[in-house]
């Protein structure tokens, strides 16, 4: 049989919804998916809770797990879920870092928490945080901080103050004459601290001299900081400025030689560059730390195994094996994978079982385009174009046998609330489909077109008892999303329970290669 080159195409965030209100996906000018959906094999696949291995089917998908449940053939049980069963069986406490941490916390130090503020369960979970904090005061800390980072990206966009009351109601349930918790510092997660894949270090250093140093501008304590921000700027939660909570002048929470750090984040990829500036010797160079405490550092979990980041932890990650890649290798695939900045290490970081380095230098080829460092909704093309030309000169080198891609803008822009915009980076991704199709056809590929997981797809926001106007959705769905086939004639199964693990599986059988023994099933019912 002649071996054909297989391109598959990751539409970030483009779920599949009947409904059209609110839609960017339905309402978007889009022939050439149309067209796909249309004429060829094609069927639905789960891309949430159970499925992608979080813990329940409530939660909705996301990148990091998407990608690696594609990039895997498995379900494994990720971070959410890792997390839960160690703070509920308590092994967490056990640890020998938690431990240190505790002690090193005593004798007139803080205990100091930084993270997401939600119960997201992207990136963090609220519950988690007040776990640790109650745990801290039973093991004899006397002193916490906490740093928040606003969420309103996995949450409803201006919730900030729903989880801001329930973290200080909780803290003050707990304080007394030998213990005083409260948040310290914070911010909106798109302004400070959370940057990935070393897009915009400056808002690293931001989030840094806010945490550590106090530098930022002052408040009584953060519902005043929100409050005021909002009414100042009209911006919400994921973009409001950072703040530092002070009396008299003075920040309550700076981060002080002896102290410990928790960063109670466990998902990866926003997580590693704070943990950087906090982990990193003398060699850290992306921006001037000024007087670096020396401080014991943990992260919830290690963010990536390869490059020992951070090198303390509360949970050991997930271990990925029998990757797709690790397979493709052992059969000499060559292999290319290509998105921008925003999405780069999904196709190749979490794709890879959250692996930094490469299982072959010879064999694979990664191309990372530079994202622009402005809000999407101004840029909702993003550099949709500039990937296309490079993908289109990868297929048509003829030197591959399975190429990748992101597109990120059905969930880059989806992010910001914007529904035109929103409109706009779909139409951007099906102008770039348009154009890899011609080039799939000149080398008699076979197209492979999903999603991660759904985000335009549903732009409001349930509306609420009275609510008249329609609120903007910035989080992801629980919706399905579309897998297709094109130039193969192939009858595609249509089960409902069928899922991203199963696509590992689908590729390395139109390659004509071994699929691995531990993976789900082929997606494919006949090969025509
Ligand atoms: C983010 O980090 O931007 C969101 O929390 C999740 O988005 P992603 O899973 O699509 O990256
Ligand atoms: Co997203």
């Amino acid at each position: 049989m002649e071996k054909r080159p297989v391109i598959l195409v990751v539409m970030d965030g483009i779920g599949l919804s009947d409904k059209t209100l609110g839609n960017a996906v339905k309402m978007a000018y889009k022939p050439t998916l149309d067209m796909l959906w249309e004429t060829c094999p094609h069927t639905e696949l789960r891309a949430h809770g159970l499925a992608v291995g979080l813990p329940t089917d409530g939660d909705m998908g996301n990148s990091e797990v998407g990608h690696n449940a594609i990039g895997c053939g498995q379900i494994y049980s990720q971070g959410a879920k890792l997390v839960n069963e160690n703070i509920e069986s308590g092994e967490l406490f056990q640890s020998k870092t938690w431990k240190e941490l505790v002690e090193g916390a005593k004798d007139g130090h803080a205990m100091h928490f930084i993270g997401l503020l939600s119960d997201g369960n992207v990136h963090s979970h609220i519950k988690h945080l007040e776990a640790l904090i109650k745990e801290a005061k039973a093991e004899g800390v006397k002193k916490v901080r906490v740093h928040i980072l606003l969420d309103g990206r996995d949450v409803p966009e201006t919730s900030a103050l729903t989880y801001v009351d329930e973290i200080e109601n909780f803290m003050n349930g707990l304080n007394d004459a030998d213990f005083d918790a409260r948040i310290a510092s914070g911010g909106g997660r798109m302004q400070i601290t959370m940057d990935r894949y070393e897009a915009n270090w400056p808002m690293v250093e931001e989030g840094w001299n806010i945490h550590v140093h106090g530098k930022g501008r002052q408040f009584a304590n953060a519902t005043e900081a929100i409050e005021t921000y909002r009414n100042e700027t009209g911006v919400v939660d994921q973009d409001l400025p950072g703040f530092v909570i002070a009396e008299n002048g003075q920040p309550v929470g700076l981060i002080e030689d002896g102290d410990s750090v928790i960063l109670f984040n466990f998902r990866g990829d926003r997580a590693q560059e704070i943990c950087r500036a906090f982990d990193e010797d003398e060699e850290f160079d992306k921006f001037d730390r000024g007087n670096k405490p020396d401080v014991n550092f943990a992260g919830m979990l290690q963010y990536d195994a390869d490059l020992n980041i951070p090198k303390r932890y509360l949970t050991e990650p997930p271990k990925i094996k029998y990757t797709l890649t690790e397979q493709l290798v052992k059969e000499g695939i060559n292999e290319y994978a290509i998105s921008e900045t925003q999405k780069f290490g999904h196709v190749t970081y979490f794709w890879n079982g959250n692996r930094s380095e490469k299982f072959s230098e010879d064999l694979e080829t990664y191309v990372q385009v530079d994202s622009d460092v402005i809000p999407f909704e101004q840029r909702p093309w993003m550099k949709s174009a500039e990937i296309t030309d490079k993908l289109i000169e990868a297929i048509e080198s003829g030197k591959y046998q399975f190429l990748r891609t992101n597109y990120p803008n059905g969930d880059m822009v989806g992010h910001t609330g914007n529904l035109e915009a929103t409109i706009i980076g779909v139409e951007a991704v099906d102008l770039a489909l348009g154009r890899i199709l011609k080039a799939v056809e000149k080398v008699n590929g076979i197209l492979l077109v999903t999603a991660d997981h759904g985000n335009a797809d549903e732009m409001y926001d349930k509306p609420k008892e009275g609510e008249k106007v329609h609120k903007a959705k910035t989080s992801h769905t629980l919706n399905k999303v579309p897998f297709i086939v094109y130039g193969a004639d192939v009858k595609l199964k249509h089960d409902d329970d069928m899922g991203l693990s199963d696509i590992a599986a689908t590729v390395c059988q139109l390659l004509d290669v071994k699929p691995n023994e531990n993976w789900r099933p082929s997606i494919i019912e006949e090969m025509k």
